[in-house]
């Protein structure tokens, strides 16, 4: 089957590319030429795994095709993926020119009847008004084409997003036409095979349900990190609280985890879209207020741990820094932990470096050259004569270090473990000062 998917970003590229992984013809379509030029070159934007042999694999194959030309896109499938940003614009709501812009570009171009698919996280009501766009043009141009929107949001985690993708845990499919759902399931059949995953809905539920998942999640992590900033000051470990309360199946262990707070492209410009979405129609959402309240305040929960140990003035002080991507398997620094901590320290004069396996060159776009950061080729490099060393992602090669080595490298034997890797007994069997989050420190 044929597809066109408006948006080469982390979306939109790994569903074209798992589209065509299962056989289908799949053409992107993006504005920016480099990147066009880069992907036709095997060059891919983002670091996921599984993601470059598979773009290059069917690159080859000839199933996925690169280009900036729209009406070429338009003119290529029924099928038409809208997968283009929605970043926040400046009160936290979801920016719809890029979909309104590709939605403008499908009926300009279009000359037989199309599914536009909505994979874009985008506020409810966008398929409304994609609609109206899409009929204001078509109507310009004098010309009556039917068409039908469908609202089918991703769910994908980065670092996982390939996996995802290929084994689908639901399909959320809105739409108001039942007959719009035959391509859909045609498309989707390769990974609908064993039982149906497809959960059909209307337009709204389906955009609601995508923003009501990232706030649950969004939810259970603020909940935990107050019960760690409780644990802390009662004297009680959240490590022992999150096993006890994830044991009962009706809480369960995913997304229980406490730590330097929830970062990322999707929770916190979610959570914040889902507020002013709320507020517009005269709602307040009390407790996504408070989710982005905790989530916000915990990002500052190490850099107050370290001034409490170092005093407030840290000038003379250098950190070691071990993780700055906002989770594991990812170079995405979008709302990371890390850099409120670095920006807390730097204002407050200790110097930093860090260490990270795969963000070294995004942490580099991010704050350029400066005095007071330096990025360093291994975690262990990191530790030369620091005063102590941070932690704020739990990277894989992170969570079993030699402890003697670090000793013998610091200056004093001091971790700040925002995700509460090692056991704190253990640690301080080992001579070590460790502070993890709600262990009380
Ligand atoms: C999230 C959702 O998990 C995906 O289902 C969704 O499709 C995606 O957003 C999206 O909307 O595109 P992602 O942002 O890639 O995926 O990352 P997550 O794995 O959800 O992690 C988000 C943040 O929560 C990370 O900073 C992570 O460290 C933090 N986290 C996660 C915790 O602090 N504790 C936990 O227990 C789990």
């Amino acid at each position: 089957m044929k597809v066109t998917v408006f948006g080469i970003g982390y979306v939109g590229l790994v569903q074209a590319a798992v589209l065509a992984e299962v056989g289908h013809e799949v053409l992107c379509i993006d504005v920016d030429a480099k990147k066009v030029e880069n992907l036709k070159n095997g060059l891919i934007p983002i670091f996921e795994p599984g993601l470059t042999p598979l773009v290059q694999r069917n690159y080859e194959a000839g199933r996925l095709l690169f280009s900036t030309n729209a009406a070429e896109g338009v003119a290529h499938a029924t099928v038409q993926f809208i997968a283009v940003g929605t970043p926040p614009d400046e009160d936290g709501s979801a920016d719809l020119k890029y979909v309104t812009a590709v939605a403008r570009t499908i009926a300009e171009h279009m000359t037989e009847p199309k599914v536009v698919i909505d994979k874009s996280t985008v506020p409810v009501g966008t398929a409304d008004k994609v609609r109206a766009v899409m009929s204001e043009k078509l109507k310009e141009r004098g010309v009556d084409i039917s068409f039908d929107v469908v609202s089918n949001p991703e769910f994908l985690k980065e670092g996982a997003a390939v996996a995802d993708c290929m084994r689908p845990e639901r399909i959320v499919i809105g739409t108001d036409n039942p007959d719009a759902i035959d391509p859909i399931r045609e498309l989707y059949e390769p990974f609908n095979r064993n039982h149906d995953r497809m959960i059909l809905m209307d337009i709204r539920s389906a955009e609601l349900t995508k923003y009501a998942a990232n706030c649950m999640l969004a939810t259970k992590i603020s909940f935990m990190n107050e019960m760690s900033n409780l644990a802390e000051m009662l004297g009680a470990d959240i490590e022992k609280v999150r096993q006890g309360i994830g044991s009962d199946s009706r809480i369960g262990y995913h997304f229980i985890y406490p730590g330097c707070g929830y970062g990322g492209s999707c929770f916190p410009k979610d959570v914040q879209a889902l507020i002013r979405t709320a507020e517009h129609i005269g709602y307040q959402p009390k407790l996504l207020q408070a989710v982005e309240q905790v989530n916000y305040q915990q990002k500052y929960k190490l850099p107050a741990f370290i001034q409490r140990h170092f005093g407030e003035d840290l000038k003379g002080k250098t950190f070691a820094l071990w993780g700055l991507s906002f989770k594991p398997n990812t170079d995405d620094m979008r709302e990371a932990s890390s850099r409120v901590l670095m920006e807390q320290l730097w204002a407050a004069g200790a110097k930093i470096k860090a260490y990270d396996p795969e963000a070294m060159n995004e942490t580099q776009r991010i704050y350029g050259h400066r005095e007071d950061l330096e990025l360093m080729g291994t975690k262990e490099s990191a530790l030369h004569n620091a005063d102590a060393l941070i932690i704020c992602t739990e990277w894989q090669n992170f969570r079993a270090p030699d402890f003697d080595v670090i000793k013998k490298a610091l200056k004093e034997p001091v971790i700040f473990d925002g995700r509460n890797l090692f056991d704190p007994e253990r640690l301080e069997k080992r001579g070590f000062t460790y502070y993890g989050i709600g262990r009380g420190a």
